[in-house]
Formats: C-alpha cells, structure tokens, sequence
C-alpha cells in the first residue's frame, strides 16, 4: 500500500485529495491547523470506505515544531500502517489573502511567507529521510502565479517559488498543481489550446 500525507488535509482540496487518494487504495495521513473535527470526518470517511488513515496536527507556518511532527508522522505510520516510511507528500496547507500592496502589513507577509514557501521548503526537508524510494512531492501552488491578479503580489510571489524547480530540484518534485487551471479545465472539458508559458 502506498501512504500519502496531505497537509491542509482536514478541509477543501486537501480533504478531497486525501478521500480521493484513499478510494485509489492509499493510505492517508491528513494534517490539520485549526480544524481537528473536521480532520476527524475526513479520516471517518476514509474509513467508511474501507480505506486507512490518520490525522495529525501541522501548523506549516511553525517551523520550530516540525521535529515533534516528524516523530508524530513517524509514530503515526508504524502504529496505524505497520511502516516506517511514506510514499507521497502533498504540499497543500494554505491560505489566500487579498490585499493591495499599499497596505500589506510585513505581519501578513511573513505569514504568507513561511506558510507557502518556507513551511513546505522545511517540511519536504525534515520528511525525506521518512521517504521511501520512488517517492514523490507534489507542491500545491496557484494560478497567480501566471494570470496578473490584484491584491496577491505575496501570495502570488511565494506560490511561484515554491513552483521554481530549483528548490527542490533532485528530491522527487514531480509537479506542481495549479487548482485554477484544474477548475478552469472542469468547465471547460473541451478546452485544449494552452496559455502560453
Ligand atoms: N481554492 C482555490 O480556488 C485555490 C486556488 C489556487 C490555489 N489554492 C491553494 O490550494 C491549497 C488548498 O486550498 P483550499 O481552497 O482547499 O483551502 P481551504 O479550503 O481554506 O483549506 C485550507 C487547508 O489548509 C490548512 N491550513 C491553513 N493554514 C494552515 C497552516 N498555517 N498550517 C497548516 N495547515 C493550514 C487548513 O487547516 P485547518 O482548517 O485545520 O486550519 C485546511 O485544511 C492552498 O495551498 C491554496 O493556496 C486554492
């Protein structure tokens, strides 16, 4: 069985990541910030189909509690999966904020900051030696960072750092998602010609 975790699993994209995940037979850690209740229902759901997972508390924007995470996520797959490692990482924890750049606060942009590029950076860093081989790191970033969009510029600006290659380069980053370019792609099925890069 291959194991997932999903950070911002306990809501939105992350919930369906981990539920969709778990109908393709993976086993799922979901990390939640704030939610625990609704990370519970997500594991509920996963388990009424049959499927195996856990929730585990993230704050992403923390990096100084990242160690005890490392050792939860570990605990977590030898009591739950029987494993001492995991397959997939889902970097999906995060949150939008629309603010001109008149009027973004340095508060605001450190959170969006450490929560979109720094958070993943270090948790993709603390994790891999939990990583089995052939493991893979999906980034979850965002259409801003192509499409000119108002009130974004940091959150914009980390999503596409977080999409540079060079970060992670070597260390399994298959892709990065773009949940803008997904919907947009659900509307319009048909659709084929592509925004040029
Ligand atoms: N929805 C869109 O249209 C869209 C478009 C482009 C990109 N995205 C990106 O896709 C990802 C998911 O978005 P969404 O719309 O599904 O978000 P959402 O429904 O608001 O859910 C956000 C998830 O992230 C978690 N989270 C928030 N802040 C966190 C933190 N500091 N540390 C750890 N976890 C944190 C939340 O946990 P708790 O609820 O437990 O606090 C929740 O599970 C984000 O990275 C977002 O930037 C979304």
């Amino acid at each position: 069985m291959k194991i997932v975790i999903v950070t911002g699993g306990s809501r939105g994209l992350g919930a369906s990541t981990a539920i969709e995940c778990a109908r393709r037979g993976m086993g799922v850690v979901v990390t939640y910030n704030s939610n625990p209740a609704k990370a519970d229902d997500v594991v509920k759901t996963i388990m009424e189909i049959g499927g195996q997972a856990v929730a585990l508390k993230l704050d992403v924007g923390d990096i100084g509690a990242f160690p005890a995470f490392r050792d939860a996520v570990a605990l977590g797959l030898q009591s739950v999966f029987g494993r001492g490692d995991f397959d997939y990482l889902v970097n999906n924890a995060g949150y939008g904020l629309f603010n001109p750049i008149a009027t973004v606060t340095e508060e605001q942009f450190d959170g969006l900051f450490n929560v979109h590029l720094k958070g993943p950076f270090f948790l993709t860093q603390i994790l891999l030696p939990l990583m089995g081989d052939g493991g893979q790191i999906i980034n979850i970033t965002s259409a801003t960072t192509r499409v000119a969009t108002a009130g974004v510029a940091p959150y914009a600006s980390f999503k596409g750092g977080l999409e540079s290659p060079d970060p992670l380069h070597g260390q399994g980053v298959r892709r990065a998602g773009h949940p803008g370019e997904l919907d947009r792609a659900r509307r319009n099925p048909h659709r084929t010609r592509r925004r040029p890069e």
